[in-house]
């Protein structure tokens, strides 16, 4: 199992359609996400990963990340960073490097493969310069304890002391730190309909709904909802 950037091989980037992620299909409509994710690919290529298989020839995942500041306090989360790396306004002095997704083909989940993801971000956060790679963490398990405060779900921890979530846990095991939460990171809004068609769900009514995927419940109000994703920052520190 190899990791290459998009730059090292944008023959297996290319490739990116290969990977069957594990998201609920309403995570591919933030308005931000929507704008600005597509320039990832072109506009940093040299900061995008490929997890490759290279005894199959399979590429089974990949990691992406973002240059971010953090002098001033941690960024909000994914939106939040998006928006201030390709919106209209003037480009921050980066100082840290960011984990924006790290993605398994869901064929190997469970093999221990996101480990490598991680380590090859801080690897490349050492490269860029960056002492550290910062990482708005999507814990796995919360939409199975969607009512549950992001707060205290995070700080959860099994007997032996790592974190309750399994996502979590990986981050700390290989030697990360978790800072605080993101309680905005990443927003997605739409009509009912829209909703509806994303989930195979019917919202009869106003009210908050919890459903499969989410991490939070997401809130009708005038015929539209809003979700808002909830994140856990992690630093890991390089070398
Ligand atoms: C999160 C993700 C990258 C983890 O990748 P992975 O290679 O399957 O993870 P690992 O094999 O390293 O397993 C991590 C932990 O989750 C558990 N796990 C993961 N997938 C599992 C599965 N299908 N069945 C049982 N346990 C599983 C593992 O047991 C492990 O816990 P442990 O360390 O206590 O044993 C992957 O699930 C994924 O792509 N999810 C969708 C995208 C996403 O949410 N990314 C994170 C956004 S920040």
């Amino acid at each position: 199992m190899q990791t290459f950037t998009y730059a090292e091989r944008p023959d297996l980037a290319l490739r990116t359609g290969e990977i069957e992620d594990t998201l609920a299909p309403f995570m591919g409509y933030g308005e931000v996400a929507l704008r600005h994710w597509a320039k990832l690919r072109p506009e940093l290529p040299e900061l995008q990963l490929i997890l490759y298989d290279d005894e199959n020839d399979r590429v089974v995942g990949h990691g992406r990340t973002l240059p971010a500041r953090e002098a001033d306090g941690l960024p909000g989360g994914i939106d939040d960073m998006l928006e201030t790396w390709f919106g209209d306004g003037p480009r921050p002095e980066a100082d840290v490097l960011s984990a924006m997704v790290a993605v398994v083909d869901r064929g190997h989940n469970g093999r221990g493969l996101s480990r490598l993801l991680i380590e090859a971000m801080r690897d490349l956060a050492g490269r860029e310069g960056f002492s550290s790679l910062i990482a708005p963490v999507r814990p796995t398990w919360k939409d199975r304890y969607p009512l549950i405060p992001i707060e205290r779900y995070a700080r959860w921890t099994r007997e032996d002391g790592l974190p309750f979530d399994p996502w979590l846990r990986v981050h700390a095991r290989l030697g990360g730190e978790l800072l605080q939460v993101a309680p905005e990171s990443m927003r997605i809004e739409g009509t009912r309909e829209e909703w509806e068609g994303w989930t195979g769900m019917t919202f009869p009514d106003d009210g908050d709904y919890t459903l499969p995927g989410a991490l939070v419940p997401v809130r009708f109000a005038g015929g539209r909802g809003v979700y808002v994703e909830p994140n856990v920052w992690f630093r890991h520190r390089v070398g």
